[in-house]
């Protein structure tokens, strides 16, 4: 089934909805699924298509821009003039070597890094390009294609469209959400609070927060454009889009919340109790705690989380002299993703000995912290750790408010 809409006159929607995936990367949980948009452009002299979708759903795609009667591009038949690639991640590109052949004449725009990559990743010869430098435009008749360069978004090669006359904005992976989703616009104020906020800030959390610096700087490029509607490749457009930008300004910005991140797991259930004097303590001084069992944890939650918490306390027992392999993974995730917390500490667990506290904080280079005295206690907690954890939650209230004070 087909299953295309009219985002504005000769705007079309022709991606695919993927209902069912749940998982991105083999890594990244998609509890809602997600979306691979695609958009055709009309121009009175030409026709733009402005990314394409995932290979799995290459039919759709196919089938969407069948129904549009286009033709080939041959004898004159119209076709599709310009296949413009903002992304070179296979979820947008990897239906462009089928697109190709079915529009021999279309010609692929994109950065010079793009090229690159796409030479690589899809074997695409070098004669289908054209690329395009930062603030070029093309035109398709009545309808000027304009190039913003945006690298790090979350590749090196990424660039956003610009449809002056229609004032859209194509960002594909950049303000979108991975949300499956009827609806080709954020519908109303109460879904954007209660869906759409959520997706995009797991969609920030796992796939931009590493690069907020640049983020920064991408948002402030694009704030000099008139813009009526954003239209992300993943999840729905957004005719407010102010929604989604005040929502990455905030996300990006340097600004922390008064908010403690307790990832833990625990095998016998000290740390366990340990987390959980911990997390009253810090309720009772009016922290705000969000608490993850790394047994079975969705980790998008825990990027989510991330993302505006001031501090990171990490519980573990001592496995093999180190800490939990399940606490491995997430020290490492944390580090990955970069969020712009301030402080850090461990809490938990040994029965002879070990190196856990070493280890945990030896996996966190990248998290620009500082260290607060740890709280490592041999066997169950008693009336000293529970002391020591008291301690230690004083301090992050008075970091805290510090802080914040400053800000
Ligand atoms: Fe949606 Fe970076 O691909």
């Amino acid at each position: 089934m087909s299953f295309q809409r009219e985002l504005k006159p000769s705007i079309y929607s022709v991606g695919a909805v993927d209902w069912d995936r749940r998982l991105f990367d083999e890594l990244i949980p998609l509890p809602d699924g997600t979306s691979y948009n695609a958009y055709l452009v009309k121009g009175s002299e030409k026709t733009a298509l402005i990314d394409t979708v995932d290979p799995t759903m290459t039919e759709v795609l196919v089938r969407n821009l069948e129904e549009q009667e286009l033709g080939t591009g041959e004898l004159g038949t119209g076709g599709i003039n310009y296949v413009v690639a903002n992304h070179a991640e296979q979820d947008h590109s990897g239906s462009l070597p089928q697109v190709l052949d079915i529009y021999p004449n279309a010609k692929v725009v994109c950065t010079p890094k793009c090229k690159d990559l796409l030479t690589d990743l899809l074997l695409i010869p070098g004669d289908k390009f054209i690329t395009v430098a930062d603030g070029e435009t093309l035109s398709l008749g009545d309808k000027t294609l304009e190039f913003i360069h945006a690298p790090w978004v979350h590749w090196p090669e990424t660039m956003l469209t610009y449809l002056r006359e229609d004032r859209v904005l194509f960002t594909c992976d950049f303000l979108g959400s991975h949300l499956a989703t009827s609806d080709l616009f954020v519908p109303d104020e109460a879904t954007a609070t209660a869906t759409v906020y959520e997706a995009a800030k797991r969609y920030y959390a796992e796939i931009m927060m590493p690069f907020r610096t640049t983020i920064r700087k991408n948002l402030q490029k694009i704030n000099a454009l008139a813009i009526e509607i954003i239209a992300p490749s993943h999840g729905p457009a957004y005719n407010n889009p102010n929604f989604i930008l005040n929502a990455y300004r905030d996300w990006a910005s340097d600004e922390v919340k008064n908010e403690v991140v307790i990832p833990f797991i625990s095998m016998h259930g000290s740390t366990k109790k340990m987390v959980n004097y911990f997390t009253e303590a810090l309720i009772e001084r009016g922290v705000t705690v969000k608490q993850f069992n790394l047994s079975e944890p969705d980790i998008g939650k825990l990027a989510m989380a991330l993302v505006d918490a001031a501090t990171v306390v990490i519980g573990s027992p001592t496995v093999l002299v180190g800490p939990h392999p399940k606490v491995v993974y997430a020290a490492c995730l944390a580090n990955a993703l970069r969020p712009k917390l301030r402080f850090a500490s461990v809490v938990g667990s040994y029965g002879w000995g070990g190196r856990m506290v070493e280890q945990v904080t030896g996996l966190l280079p990248n998290l620009k912290v500082e260290l607060l005295e740890p709280v490592v206690v041999k066997g169950v907690p008693g009336e000293e750790a529970f002391n020591a954890l008291d301690r230690l939650a004083e301090e992050i209230v008075s970091k805290h408010k510090e802080i914040l004070k400053g800000e």
